[in-house]
């Protein structure tokens, strides 16, 4: 069996008799989506009942294989952040928008956003006239915020491990909604590259979740994938920050924390700022 399976229920049974029967590790992140009446799937409890006919995908991952979990958040990305009618529904979280109006400079400045995906926020960062790129691995993401491109806002498919751009290029970078938490083991690389391309402020937008330090997050989308990430307190990132290389961890003067709202799909957002010297 492979980490992800749709079938059809075959008879009356519990979800967790169908967990048991189709897991491929008792220690692995075993879990049934179940699709509704309206089409859409959602996690079914244990407790639930399943019946003949009903679709399911039962999602069975090794938690400490980073290339499974990054195969899942691949298949969740070409089904997600690439679609036209999740881009249309997405919005700025308040706390973002509040983030933005007292972190982000007004204008006159150079921004990366990195892992920017359809391009939610990357607009925002333009204010009253900074120049914005926004970089994502996924074409299909990309060519969606490209349909927002300006004289001000550019989009480039791109990878976070290896930025196209020359040092200290931008004032600030971000990468924000928890984007360093798909990186897993490899976090201190993409601030690496962020601290490398930046002159002034790194932005980092992370998650936090009962304030646990080891902790996988997922995210069930309608159509029915899931989308892995690490999450966050200021003690973790603290240890991510001194793996990183000693001549850029000496260009980190000093880290900011602000906190930021719940979201619906569990943890809590909050803000680190990495303020560099030159
Ligand atoms: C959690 S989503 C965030 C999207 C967007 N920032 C938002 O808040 O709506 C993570 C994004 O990272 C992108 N991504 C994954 N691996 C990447 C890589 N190596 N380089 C650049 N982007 C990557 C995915 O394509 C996805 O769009």
């Amino acid at each position: 069996m492979t980490f992800r399976q749709e079938i059809t229920c075959s008879g009356l049974q519990s979800v967790k008799e169908i967990v048991n029967s189709t897991q491929r590790s008792e220690k692995f992140i075993n879990c049934l989506l179940k699709k509704n009446e309206d089409g859409l799937y959602r996690q079914a409890g244990t407790d639930e009942q399943c019946k003949k006919g009903d679709s399911l995908i039962i999602y069975s991952v090794d938690p400490s294989s980073t290339s499974e979990l990054q195969a899942c958040n691949s298949l969740f990305n070409d089904h997600y952040y690439g679609k036209k009618e999740v881009a249309q529904e997405q919005k700025l979280w308040p706390d973002e928008d509040l983030f933005i109006k007292n972190f982000i400079p007004n204008s006159n400045s150079s921004l990366l956003e990195i892992c920017c995906g359809n391009g939610r926020i990357t607009p925002y960062l333009c204010k009253d006239g900074n120049s914005v790129v926004g970089l994502d691995f996924s074409k299909d993401s990309i060519t969606l915020a490209k349909e927002n491109t300006s004289d001000k806002l550019e989009f480039v498919y791109g990878d976070a491990f290896e930025l196209p751009f020359d040092t200290e290029e931008f004032d600030v970078s971000v990468c924000f909604e928890n984007s360093l938490g798909i990186f897993f083991e490899d976090e201190e690389k993409i601030i690496e590259e962020l601290i490398t391309v930046t002159s002034k402020k790194v932005l980092l937008g992370l998650r936090n979740v009962d304030d646990s330090d080891e902790f996988l997050h997922y995210y069930v989308s309608p159509d029915g994938y899931i989308e892995f990430a690490t999450v966050f307190t200021e003690k973790r990132l603290e240890s991510i920050l001194e793996k990183i290389s000693d001549n850029l961890k000496a260009r980190i003067d000093s880290v900011d924390y602000y906190p930021g709202l719940p979201r619906p799909w569990g943890g809590t957002q909050f803000y680190a700022v990495l303020n560099l010297n030159a």
